[in-house]
């Protein structure tokens, strides 16, 4: 279903049986909303989000490409978080489908102004699915369509809804090497337990396990991440003086937040004319006390 979203900016609203739903923009193919089959949002967006060209939506999952933060001389995150996107009449076959997943696919190719930026063509199909159980899938594929290779740093920026930060814990990074955004990219290794939040964090944990947990103790919520051909992931959360700092971010905000971003990073991701990446995210969320081993 498609209709028009903030700012009359168009959007495609997924839905499942159960009553899971998800939102995407085709602004930037920046999915903005994903909710259980309580209704419960899950993901966040900030209340001061700006639903215009050029700047990106904050909140959701932005997609970071053709370049992480400023890991290169490209725009912060790369360009396409604040490109339109268009349907894909002629998506590739993929081998997850069945008839009850929603599911929607995007593509995105750069126009001439875009190859003046970064000079590689390429094509960048997207597809967004909610699952059965209300998982929600992330696939992109990105093909190299130019007569030389190219190479390219890639995150999904996901901000989860969290009730409070300081209730929050995320295992599967505990004793891993990681670069430190707050100082100067400088590799450090993770000590101690399960990582927990009380001051600002932006760290690139490098070579990560598969799976990541995010256990909200005060809602009794554990986010699953699965991700697949992306190595790295990003911890983000901005703290009470940089979130004030931030126009499109309320001051407040950063309680209810944390950025974990199935990432490649460290290592740049290289594709010959003609080759294929592919990338995925996997999410859900599910009451704590479900988890097995808990
Ligand atoms: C994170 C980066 O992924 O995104 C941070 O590691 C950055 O350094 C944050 O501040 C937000 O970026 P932006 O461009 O959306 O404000």
């Amino acid at each position: 279903e498609i209709c028009k979203g903030v700012n009359g900016l168009d959007k495609v609203v997924l839905r499942e049986v159960r009553g899971s739903s998800a939102e995407v923009y085709f602004y930037g193919g920046h999915v903005t909303s994903w909710k259980n089959d309580h209704g419960e949002e899950l993901l966040f967006l900030s209340s001061k989000a700006i639903f215009k060209p050029p700047k990106a939506i904050r909140g959701g999952i932005p997609i970071c490409f053709p370049q992480f933060g400023n890991h290169g001389n490209l725009e912060q995150h790369g360009y396409a978080r604040n490109r339109f996107w268009s349907i894909d009449k002629d998506p590739p076959p993929f081998s997850t489908v069945s008839p009850n997943k929603a599911y929607i696919d995007l593509i995105f190719k750069p126009n001439e102004e875009d190859l003046k930026i970064w000079p590689h063509s390429y094509e960048f199909r997207l597809r967004v699915t909610l699952g059965p159980g209300g998982d929600l899938m992330l696939t992109s594929r990105i093909r190299n369509t130019d007569g030389k290779p190219f190479s390219f740093t890639f995150a999904y920026h996901t901000y989860l809804s969290v009730s409070d930060i300081s209730e929050v814990r995320v295992e599967g990074l505990e004793t891993l090497d990681y670069l430190d955004n707050l100082k100067d990219k400088e590799r450090f290794t993770e000590q101690g337990d399960a990582i927990t939040f009380e001051s600002e964090v932006d760290k690139i944990y490098l070579a990560t396990p598969t799976k990541i947990a995010v256990i909200d103790h005060e809602k009794k919520r554990t986010f699953v991440l699965r991700k697949d051909g992306l190595p790295d992931a990003v911890v983000w959360n901005p703290w009470e003086k940089k979130a004030k700092s931030i126009a499109d971010f309320g001051d407040d905000e950063y309680k209810h937040m944390l950025c974990v971003e199935a990432a490649a990073v460290e290592k740049a991701i290289t594709l010959k004319p003609g080759e294929e990446w592919k990338g995925r995210l996997e999410l859900s969320a599910v009451p704590s006390s479900y988890r097995s081993g808990q």
